[in-house]
């Protein structure tokens, strides 16, 4: 399978990443998950105006425009002959060697990656929803930053695993964020409650198609932070992300929140958003 290598497509096998890469020492390094449908891409210039915004935010040059970055994708897609899927591209800030915390200098190049995987849509999961577990948000105070040390996320997926759930929803201090790898909104008396972009989550791109999908249906969108007492006494709760889309939940620990269809707005933003994806990459089959 060809991938992105720096500025070049290359066979996979071709790919040489030096064990002092700052990626690989110390997670010092951004990345972004982007879906195609139809052989082509959604939401590409939000992913990467953020992935801009991320690099910006450690103080990482790309040297690349966001045409060239552009133009490297969509070389990929198409040599890698992709329908449906996900592309993975992460840049790291090169080589430190010897092993040196401080930023190296700006003559040290970062390193850019890109692979493609074929995934189909779920359209079963999105009907039956994902089983979530409540644990505390143990991750650190930059999580609007897409970085790759993902410890933190890691480790409450994994306790998510463990307790037969798909997905971890956090809070800090009973106060819901987001969850490991989504973001999270509840839905009470029809109006939708999400937590507000700042340092505490990462702005999902996700989540300002379906803000604009809730706007369009009539449903008051409102981003200020709520409680665990207002997510166990919600009517609805969702996840959304690029991979998972709009996702209902249908259980938070023991509570059982829909045994077979989820609730109404779900649904409502779930068909709102295949028309987004529709309007951009054609008709879906
Ligand atoms: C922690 C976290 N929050 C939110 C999201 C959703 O972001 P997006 O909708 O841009 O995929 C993700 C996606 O991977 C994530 O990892």
């Amino acid at each position: 399978m060809k991938v992105i290598w720096n500025s070049e497509i290359v066979e996979r096998s071709e790919v040489r990443i030096d064990p002092e890469d700052r990626g690989y020492q110390f997670g010092d390094g951004i990345y972004e998950v982007i879906r195609a449908y139809n052989k082509q891409y959604f939401c590409l210039d939000e992913h990467i105006d953020r992935f801009y915004s991320s690099a910006s935010k450690i103080e990482m040059h790309i040297p690349y425009s966001k045409e060239e970055l552009k133009e490297l994708l969509n070389r990929l897609l198409v040599e890698t002959g992709v329908h449906t899927g996900n592309v993975y591209l992460q840049m790291t800030r090169g080589i430190s060697s010897p092993r040196n915390h401080m930023y190296p200098d700006a003559a040290v190049l970062p390193m850019l990656t890109g692979t493609m995987t074929s995934v189909e849509r779920d359209a079963d999961q999105m009907s039956k929803g994902i089983a979530t577990i409540v644990t505390e948000d143990i991750r650190w105070l930059k999580c609007d930053i897409k970085m790759i040390s993902l410890l933190g996320n890691i480790m409450v997926k994994h306790e998510a695993h463990k307790r037969n759930a798909e997905e971890a929803i956090l809070h800090r201090d009973g106060i819901v964020t987001e969850c490991s790898s989504s973001n999270v909104a509840i839905v009470k008396d029809g109006k939708i409650w999400t937590h507000p972009d700042g340092n505490l989550i990462l702005p999902g791109i996700t989540k300002i198609v379906w803000k604009k999908c809730a706007e369009k249906l009539g449903y008051p969108v409102i981003e200020k932070p709520f409680s665990l007492d207002d997510l166990y006494d919600a009517d609805e709760v969702f996840c959304s992300s690029t991979t998972i889309e709009v996702m209902p939940v249908c259980k938070i620990g023991n509570n059982v929140l829909f045994d077979q269809v989820p609730g109404q707005v779900t649904m409502a933003l779930q068909k709102a958003y295949l028309h987004e994806i529709e309007k951009q990459c054609g008709k879906l089959k």
